[in-house]
C-alpha cells in the first residue's frame, strides 16, 4: 500500500523544524538513531542491521508512513503516520474511510528535552486534521515509556485505555500499554505551527 499525502505542501516548517516524507537517502541517519540503545528499547522493530532496516523502509507501505525531523539540514528524528478507517458498521463503512490517523515519534536523544518532538508532533497532528482531514488521532505506547505519554499529553491528547499487561517487550516482559487520541472537534492549532 502507498498511502497518499500529497494533500500536505511539503516540506512542512514549524517554529524550529522541517517535517517531510522520508526517502531511501534518509535510512543511514534513520538507522544511527534507532541504534541507539535509549531508543530502540522502545520500539516495535529489531534490526541486527543497517541492511535489514533499509529492506524494511523500501516497502513503500512504510516509506509512505514516515516522515523526517529536521533541525538545521540534519536529520534528527522521524514521525509516523498512518492514515486507516475507523471501525464501521457495514451499511456505512464507507464514511468511515480515511478517518483515523495513528501517530508516532522518535527524536536522537542528542536533541530531547527541548520540546522539539512535541513541536513536530503538534504539526503532525494540524497535518492530520487540517490537510488530510481526519476526525481522530490516535497514539499507542508501553506505560514505562514515560517520555512518550508525557508528550501525549502536552498535545493534549486524552488517555483512552491503560491496557493490563497487553503487550510484550523484548527484555522487561508483559507490560501496561496506554492508548491516546484526540478528536478534531477538540483540538485547536498550537502557537508552534508556522502554517506552513
Ligand atoms: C518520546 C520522545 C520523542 C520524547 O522526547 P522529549 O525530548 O522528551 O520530548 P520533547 O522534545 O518534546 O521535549 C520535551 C521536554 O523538553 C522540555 N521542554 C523544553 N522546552 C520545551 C518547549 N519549548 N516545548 C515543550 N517542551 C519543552 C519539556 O519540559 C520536556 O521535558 P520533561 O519531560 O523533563 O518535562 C523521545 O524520548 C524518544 O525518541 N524516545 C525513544 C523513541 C520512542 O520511545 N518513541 C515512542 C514510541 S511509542
Amino acid at each position: 500500500m502507498t498511502q497518499d499525502l500529497s494533500a500536505v505542501a511539503w516540506p512542512v516548517r514549524t517554529d524550529r523544524l522541517t517535517l517531510r516524507p522520508a526517502t531511501l537517502d534518509d535510512v543511514a541517519a534513520l538507522w544511527r538513531i534507532r541504534r541507539i540503545p535509549s531508543v530502540h528499547e522502545w520500539l516495535g522493530h529489531d534490526f541486527s542491521d543497517e541492511a535489514r532496516f533499509a529492506e524494511m523502509m523500501a516497502d513503500p507501505d512504510r516509506l509512505t508512513t514516515t516522515l523526517v525531523i529536521e533541525l538545521d539540514g540534519a536529520v534528527v528524528g522521524d514521525l509516523y503516520l498512518r492514515v486507516t478507517d475507523a471501525w464501521a458498521q457495514s451499511d456505512v463503512a464507507e464514511q468511515a474511510r480515511n478517518t483515523v490517523a495513528e501517530i508516532g515519534w522518535v527524536l536522537d536523544p542528542a536533541h530531547e528535552g527541548r520540546g522539539l518532538a512535541t513541536e513536530a508532533a503538534r504539526e503532525l497532528l494540524r497535518i492530520s486534521f487540517e490537510d488530510l482531514g481526519v476526525r481522530r488521532v490516535k497514539a499507542l505506547c508501553f506505560a514505562d515509556n514515560e517520555p512518550s505519554w508525557r508528550l501525549m499529553e502536552r498535545l493534549g491528547m486524552r488517555r483512552e485505555e491503560h491496557a493490563r499487561a497487553d503487550s510484550l517487550h523484548r527484555t522487561k516482559g508483559w507490560l501496561d500499554g496506554f492508548t491516546y487520541a484526540l478528536l478534531v472537534s477538540e483540538w485547536s492549532p498550537g502557537p508552534s505551527s508556522a502554517g506552513a
